[in-house]
């Protein structure tokens, strides 16, 4: 069933690896729409709802984990995101909401379908399921290389490692290049960024390229 959406309503996502800076500049978005006086909802994916945190539960801190596999992986992450666009970003888009989103579909077909090797088309298909009519008017992708986000994670002092973090230097090297190779065939709705600069400097960009781009 199409979920209904309005013309005024937003969904900008935000993608990249860990540790790109994506929480920082969804902080800094979501204060320049707060200054026009825009409604902003910001959500996190795979959480966000109630049953989204128990499902982003069992994902990230199963001690278990490392025996789920792909396709139970791609299910849970798709289930959670069935739920908050229906919960919160659907109802969110109707009011006319800015709805700035911490990951979306793309970290789907980047980290199971890339990453994990499973194969486009049924990604592709059960990401359109879960996410119903409700795709990203605009996603915005900060790039850093690897060894930068790994080195990021590391620092992180509450970030034990958990069951994403620990796959190996390859693997995020593959989802790096895998937003790279996403964005450069959809320039219309991506726009990249070098997360390597200062933060003010991401600012910058980020919300001039939301100002042209979401009229
Ligand atoms: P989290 O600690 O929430 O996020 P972040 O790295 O964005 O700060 O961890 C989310 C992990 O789940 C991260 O490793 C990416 C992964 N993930 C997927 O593999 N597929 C998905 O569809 C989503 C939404 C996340």
């Amino acid at each position: 069933m199409p979920l209904k959406t309005t013309t005024t309503g937003r969904l900008i996502s935000f993608e990249g690896s860990e540790g790109s800076g994506k929480s920082t500049q969804i902080a800094r978005l979501a204060e320049h729409f707060q200054k026009i006086h825009r409604e902003v909802v910001t959500t996190r994916e795979p959480g966000g709802t109630e049953i989204g945190e128990q499902i982003r539960n069992i994902i990230v801190h199963n001690s278990k984990g490392d025996e789920m596999c792909a396709e139970t992986e791609l299910l849970l992450f798709t289930a959670a995101r069935a739920q908050v666009v229906r919960e919160v970003i659907a109802p969110a888009l109707m009011r006319g909401a800015i709805v700035l989103s911490d990951r979306y579909l793309d970290s789907s077909t980047v980290y199971q379908g890339i990453g994990r090797n499973l194969a486009a088309d049924p990604v592709a298909q059960i990401n359109r399921f879960a996410v119903g009519n409700v795709m990203p008017d605009l996603t915005v992708v900060i790039d850093v290389p690897t060894e930068v986000s790994l080195a990021r994670l590391k620092q992180r002092a509450s970030d034990l490692p958990d069951r994403m973090e620990r796959e190996n230097v390859d693997f995020y090297k593959k989802i790096r290049e895998g937003y790279l190779v996403l964005a450069q065939g959809m320039p219309e709705r991506f726009i990249v960024v070098d997360g390597t600069k200062t933060q003010d400097t991401i600012e910058k960009k980020i919300w001039a390229e939301v100002q042209a781009r979401l009229k």
